[in-house]
């Protein structure tokens, strides 16, 4: 039975809503490096956009806000997160020009290719950088660009970052699988020390303060502790080594 927000169990979806309160892009990146991804990737401003693994569809919305000539289709398999993205879709009267399709990324078909297709902090759900751009390429119009954000190690990584985040390699190497796998990148960026903490920073934080907020609320404690350890793993495990790089890719002529 539905029970109101504020007496329900908090779930892991409720979590991350509230862990992404002051960062809704869940990938570390400011709002001037999404803009000017948004810019490379979508140059005429009339682009069919799809986002394989979209969450609350804050690319999408950002790219139908910004350009009225976009349409845009996300791909994700949380029912919430879409449900956000439909409400913010409306209220930025940008719903005309975006589907949203309940299902697993690795399963969605479109008879008619994207000009862009977009992919950041998902490639997880296809195995790792490689196979996603596999299933954007099965995406794309002729011509059409990739924009992709995914992990890569800025040293050597602990065990437990390695179990954590996944089995990623250092950035010269990804560079050139991305190459070898025949693409051409055409715009690049890597997420800065600055962008790297803030996203950190915001979601545990907010996860906390959330805690504090609600000391009444039966699962308080266990999101104070939540966000206690999560912090506590980034600081120990993986802060030194994790870095995010993000792509504008085109294909390489010739390439298969
Ligand atoms: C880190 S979030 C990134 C969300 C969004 N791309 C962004 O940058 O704000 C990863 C998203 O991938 C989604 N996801 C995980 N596995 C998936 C799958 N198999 N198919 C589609 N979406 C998936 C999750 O539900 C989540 O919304």
């Amino acid at each position: 039975m539905f029970r109101p927000w504020h007496t329900a169990p908090v779930n892991r979806e409720q979590m991350s809503h509230i862990a992404h309160s002051e960062h809704p892009i869940k990938s570390p990146l400011d709002d001037d490096s999404v803009r000017r991804l948004l810019e490379r990737g979508l140059p005429t401003g009339e682009e069919r956009v799809l986002d394989l693994g979209c969450g609350s569809g804050e690319w999408l919305l950002r790219a139908l806000a910004a350009r009225p000539g976009v349409h845009a289709e996300g791909v994700d398999i949380s029912e919430d997160a879409l449900a956000r993205a439909a409400d913010a879709a409306r209220g930025l009267g940008v719903q005309d020009r975006l589907v949203l399709h309940h299902l697993k990324a690795e399963e969605f078909v479109s008879e008619e290719p994207f000009d862009a297709v977009l992919s950041f902090g998902a490639a997880h759900a296809f195995g790792g950088l490689l196979p996603t751009l596999a299933a954007a390429r099965g995406h794309l119009a002729p011509g059409g660009r990739v924009l992709i954000g995914d992990g890569f190690w800025e040293g050597p990584p602990s065990q437990e970052a390695v179990g954590m985040l996944g089995n990623f390699t250092d950035l010269a190497t990804t560079l050139d699988r991305v190459v070898a796998d025949g693409w051409t990148p055409v715009d690049g960026h890597v997420s800065t020390r600055r962008e790297l903490d803030d996203y950190e920073w915001a979601c545990w934080g907010s996860l906390a303060a959330w805690a504090l907020d609600h000391p009444g609320h039966p699962d308080s404690a266990q999101v104070l502790e939540t966000a206690t350890a999560r912090r506590t793993e980034w600081l120990r495990d993986y802060r030194d080594t994790f870095g995010f790089v993000s792509l504008v890719l085109r294909r390489t002529p010739g390439s298969a």
